[in-house]
């Protein structure tokens, strides 16, 4: 039989090893200007609640995760912006469009930040 051990040892790092990623790609967003406009998690809503500014990350990974090609798509549109042409949260966001953000983050960044984006986890259903 093979010694389980490494497995354990997988298992029992895995939270701590997600925690500092967590801490950093936060620190990431916030850093980047993204946190400007982007919550983690939506708001909880009310009748006279605002449209939110942007879609939350949570939201994000719920429409997106696991689609073919996504996180390519999704760093290219960080990068050039998004204008009224190309929108995919009308009615649901206050802002109509984000803004190019070749200028505070690099693709690198991006391409990191959009794959832990698509990992988050969608709030529970009220
Ligand atoms: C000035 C506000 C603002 C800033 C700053 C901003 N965004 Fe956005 N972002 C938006 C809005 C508004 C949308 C929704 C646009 C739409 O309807 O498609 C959006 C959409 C997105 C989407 C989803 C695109 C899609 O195809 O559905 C991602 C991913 C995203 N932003 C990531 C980022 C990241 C990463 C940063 C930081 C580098 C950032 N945003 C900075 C306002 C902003």
């Amino acid at each position: 039989m093979k010694p389980l051990w490494p497995l354990c040892l997988a298992l029992a790092a895995a939270p701590v090893l997600a925690a500092p990623q967590d801490a950093q790609m936060t620190r990431l967003a916030q850093d980047s200007g993204c946190a400007l406009c982007h919550a983690a998690r939506p708001e909880p809503r009310g009748v006279d609640s605002l449209l939110p500014s942007a879609p939350a990350w949570s939201d994000i990974a719920a429409r997106y995760r696991g689609q073919k090609g996504v996180a390519d798509k999704l760093v290219a549109e960080v990068i050039n912006g998004i204008g009224p042409e190309n929108r995919h949260w009308e009615y649901k966001t206050d802002l109509a469009l984000m803004p190019e953000n070749r200028v505070t983050i690099s693709k690198k960044d991006a391409t990191a930040l959009i794959r832990w984006i698509l990992r988050q986890d969608a709030p529970a259903p009220r």
